[in-house]
């Protein structure tokens, strides 16, 4: 298991936080930044995390900014890119469980740092089920690839 982080300024204490976390638990990640509070755009860096993820790099994404909204909105522009933002831990479950998600987002003004840890945790530890929730993730796929639904 090993695990892409990035944030923007607005959530680099929380990205600290779940890294802390991280290595307690001795889950392997990268730091795709920021590393400081200082302003910077949020698209570089929620790019640079899900571009590794949808490369297969990496297993999952951990993409954070004050409200998690920026950065999901960037990451799903990433071919290949299933970003949620998350707000409590059933979101956490069921983004994995129905909609294959591979990148989760969080706000750092939204979100504790305990329930962005428990978050984490359920996000990178619940299996996809399939069955007719892959006939819809196959369909989030042919958006991506210009396919008319119709
Ligand atoms: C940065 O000020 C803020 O806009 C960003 O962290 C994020 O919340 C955007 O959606």
């Amino acid at each position: 298991m090993k695990l892409a982080l990035a944030a923007d300024h607005g959530a680099f204490e929380l990205k600290e936080s779940i890294k802390k976390h991280l290595d307690e638990k001795g889950i392997e990640y990268h730091d795709f930044g920021c590393y400081s509070k200082e302003s910077v755009d949020y698209p570089r860096y929620a790019y640079y995390a899900a571009s590794a993820v949808a490369k297969g790099e990496y297993d999952f994404g951990v993409i954070c900014c004050t409200t998690g909204l920026g950065v999901s909105m960037a990451a799903n522009k990433v071919k290949g890119i299933r970003a949620a933002v998350c707000t409590n831990e059933m979101l956490a479950e069921v983004t994995r469980r129905h909609n294959n998600a591979n990148v989760i987002c969080m706000g750092q003004n939204v979100v504790t740092k305990e329930l962005a840890d428990k978050m984490v945790d359920i996000f990178i530890s619940t299996e996809f089920e399939g069955g007719r929730h892959e006939r819809r993730v196959n369909l989030l796929t042919d958006i991506e690839n210009g396919v008319d639904l119709g």
